[in-house]
């Protein structure tokens, strides 16, 4: 198609090219006869994209282009339902169905109650605003009364027409579940683990995540489906029955649920569960129960609603099926964050729709506490979840010669991704791999490494890291510093199918940020390299002890550190007392220091960075506070600071500073804290300094502060030096 030169053939053009796109919509989803191929679909769309991006004044909210996704979020408005959005009661077994059943002939009078029974689908709560019969808003079910403002994510869910046909109620709010089908989500985590990414659980987490994304292009990918079950608001029509809901859904060609049973009996309500639980089996999403609903509107006012559900109304939860199956043996599998996991490798088997062949057995302790052996039968379940569990074995038919599992001595002590020793903490169930240089941890590692707070490596992303990892163009976070700026600028982001390169531009900022990373002083080396226990604060602590990896790597104050016996404070030991040592850095991750660089990756890493001529330096060494005079190097020695409220500048860029100064930083205020530094918009923490008479200072009493260290006085210093002694003498604690 040329593209139109005037306002008005363009208008004609996108207006043609939007019926067109609604029409096969509904040919797609309501009628389930679709005349093109995606392709053409997509290119139709393409077409009308660009013209919008061409004449942004002819692009309207409910374009079929939402349907890809409109801009990035900040992060969701707040939408206050209408009306409350609920939840429902739970039975598990027939009695209590009866026991409801009960409650109903008792309240209305009568045997016989008309009651429809449909799949309950194991989703997201979503509410639907048409207005005029346009789509107006939807919103998640929050806490019942405000929800999320998801509009434009659920606009890229194709099932749902942005428009009503004619003859639409003027104000119809209806309910869903948004759900995402289970054959496109195993296709999605199929992609997802080729790309590195993690897999979700199930479709449920599938669907929350997704949801919840802020860029509705990300959303427009995921292939979500919406089924409509009940009313909110309404204007303009009368539905005295949910049967007559069922039939205003057909008609404006929305999904309502896929079946229905319409009976009016105790056992007609149980042979229908029954039936519903066969079929159920044959559907593409996950369903995990029955709702049982009254069909009058009317009855349904006259038994109301308590506090949290409607009394007209409940949920049947089928029990998850079990199988027996034999386990032919357990493979460890070694996930994102070093964590081993071993899975039980089945004899397929049938269970709940679908062929299974394996499944998770969490970890040792739970293999040991269920004595799980390769070769038992076992039970395994299937509950909401994807991935099924072993319940338990069938002791009756274990092999005469079978043996204990052990993972440890399964792997014989060695990570399956990189060979490298694993281990087991304390009060932890699960081992780990603990390798800087772990193949299957290093995407994980490489986004902290990347992190703002670490060497704030600008343009590593979730996206970015994975591939970086999947063309094996970086192992281990070092490998960064060796990067070729032009197979960097090639990199594809996307997939074969569809390129996506990261560009010359981004590669170019990368290798400033990585030239920039090599001079970051100590702490922020130690935090990006992360090692257990060794957080923002205990890295910021153990440079103020160290000059540099080198001194770390070798510390005796860490060394003693490790050896002070619980209950035994630091502050009494004879040679740690003087160091004064923050309690962020205690027994524990002294261990863990002093573990990491006397294990191999440890060592392989301290000499990756001496061969790239890289030595971290601390930026604020001043082992033993109580000799280092406060004044010229460090006038906040001995100070406690608390930040809040809107600063001009990111708090971190303050904390920074404060430390810089000498000065400590935490978190919450306390009778212990010398000054609040409070920007606008403070809230809690004011108060609470106020309350407990702790000093105030705003930005600008704090760059006076500041300011007059150091200087020799008169001139514009001469207010803020008046100021700053006075402050002096509140802020300094010996
Ligand atoms: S009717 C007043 N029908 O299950 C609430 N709910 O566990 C009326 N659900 O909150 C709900 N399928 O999010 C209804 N066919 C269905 C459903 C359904 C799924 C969800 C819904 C509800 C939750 C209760």
């Amino acid at each position: 198609m040329p593209i139109p030169a005037t306002p008005e053939s363009a208008a004609a053009r996108v207006a043609e090219l939007t019926a067109e796109l609604n029409r096969h919509n509904e040919l797609y989803y309501q009628q389930a006869a679709p005349v093109i191929s995606d392709r053409e679909y997509d290119d139709l769309l393409r077409e009308l994209a660009d013209l919008e991006a061409e004449w942004p004044e002819l692009a309207a909210p409910d374009s079929p282009t939402r349907r890809v996704g409109g801009v990035p979020l900040e992060g969701f408005q707040q939408i206050k339902h209408p009306v409350r959005m609920m939840s429902l009661d739970n039975t598990y077994s027939p009695e209590e169905v009866a026991a409801f059943w009960q409650r109903l002939v008792k309240a209305l009078g009568t045997e016989r109650i008309p009651v429809l029974i449909e799949p309950k689908v194991d989703g997201v709560a979503v509410s639907v605003c048409y207005e005029n019969g346009r789509l107006k808003y939807a919103a998640t079910r929050g806490d019942g009364t405000t929800g999320d403002d998801v509009t434009e994510n659920v606009k890229t869910i194709r099932r749902l027409p942005h428009r009503l046909p004619g003859g639409a109620p003027e104000l119809l709010e209806v309910r869903g579940e948004v759900f995402m089908p289970n054959s496109a989500f195993r296709q999605m985590n199929e992609e997802r683990e080729a790309a590195g990414e993690a897999r979700f659980a199930n479709p449920r987490n599938a669907t929350a995540g997704t949801l919840k994304q802020l860029d509705p292009r990300i959303v427009a990918q995921r292939p979500l489906d919406i089924v409509l079950y009940g009313l909110g608001q309404v204007r303009g029509i009368e539905l005295p029955t949910v049967s007559a809901f069922h039939a205003l859904m057909k008609r404006l060609g929305l999904r309502a649920s896929d079946r229905v049973w319409a009976v009016e009996t105790l056992p007609e309500v149980l042979a229908a569960i029954a039936e519903l639980d066969i079929y159920r089996r044959t559907l593409d999403y996950e369903t995990d129960g029955a709702v049982l609903k009254v069909d009058s509107m009317a009855w349904q006012e006259q038994l109301g609603v308590t506090s949290k559900a409607p009394r007209w109304a409940m949920a049947y939860k089928y029990a998850a099926e079990r199988v027996e199956t034999l386990l032919k043996s357990i493979t460890v599998q070694v996930g994102r964050t070093g964590v081993l996991t071993p899975v039980a490798e089945l004899e397929p088997v049938f269970v709940s729709g679908s062929t299974v062949s394996r499944a998770t057995l969490h970890n040792d302790e739970e293999i040991q506490r269920k004595d799980i052996r390769v070769g038992d039968t076992v039970i395994i379940e299937k509950a909401g979840e994807i991935i099924p569990a072993v319940i338990e074995v069938v002791l009756d038919k274990r092999p005469a010669d079978s043996v204990p599992f052990s993972l440890y001595d399964h792997v014989r002590g060695h990570c399956p991704s990189c060979g490298g020793p694993i281990i087991k903490e304390e009060g932890f169930v699960a081992w780990r791999c603990p390798s800087f240089l772990c193949p299957a941890q290093t995407a994980t590692r490489l986004k902290h490494f990347a992190g703002r707070k670490m060497l704030d490596l600008e343009g590593i992303g979730e996206i970015v890291a994975d591939k970086l990892v999947e063309r094996k163009m970086v192992s281990n976070p070092l490998d960064l510093f060796s990067l070729d700026e032009a197979a960097l600028a090639v990199l594809n982001l996307g997939n074969d199918d569809k390129a996506r390169v990261f560009g010359a531009k981004n590669a170019a900022t990368l290798l400033t940020a990585l030239e920039r990373a090599k001079t970051m002083p100590l702490s922020r080396w130690l935090f990006a390299i992360g090692i257990r226990e060794v957080g923002e604060s205990a890295a910021r602590e153990l440079a103020r002890l160290h000059r540099n990896f080198g001194e770390l790597a070798h510390s005796p104050i860490l060394a003693e550190l490790r050896t002070v016996p619980k209950g035994k404070r630091k502050e009494d030991h004879p040679v740690l007392a003087p160091y004064q040592i923050a309690q962020e850095v205690g027994q524990v991750a002294a261990g863990e220091v002093i573990d990491f660089f006397a294990s191999e990756s440890g060592q392989v890493f301290l000499a990756r960075l001496a061969e790239l001529g890289i030595d971290p330096q601390s930026d604020n060494y001043a082992p033993q506070p109580a000799v280092v005079p406060a004044g010229a190097g460090a006038p906040l020695a001995g100070t406690t600071w608390v930040i809040t409220g809107t600063l001009s500048q990111p708090r971190e860029t303050f904390a920074d500073r404060i430390r810089a100064a000498g000065g400590k930083v935490s978190g919450s205020v306390s009778a212990k804290t010398s000054c609040l530094l409070a920007g606008t918009e403070a809230g809690s923490k004011l108060d609470k300094a106020r309350q407990l008479k702790v000093k105030v200072l705003d930005e600008a009493g704090f760059e006076a502060l500041l300011a007059g260290q150091g200087q020799g006085g008169g001139g514009a210093a001469d207010r803020s030096e008046e100021h700053t002694s006075e402050l002096q003498s509140h802020l300094m604690i010996s």
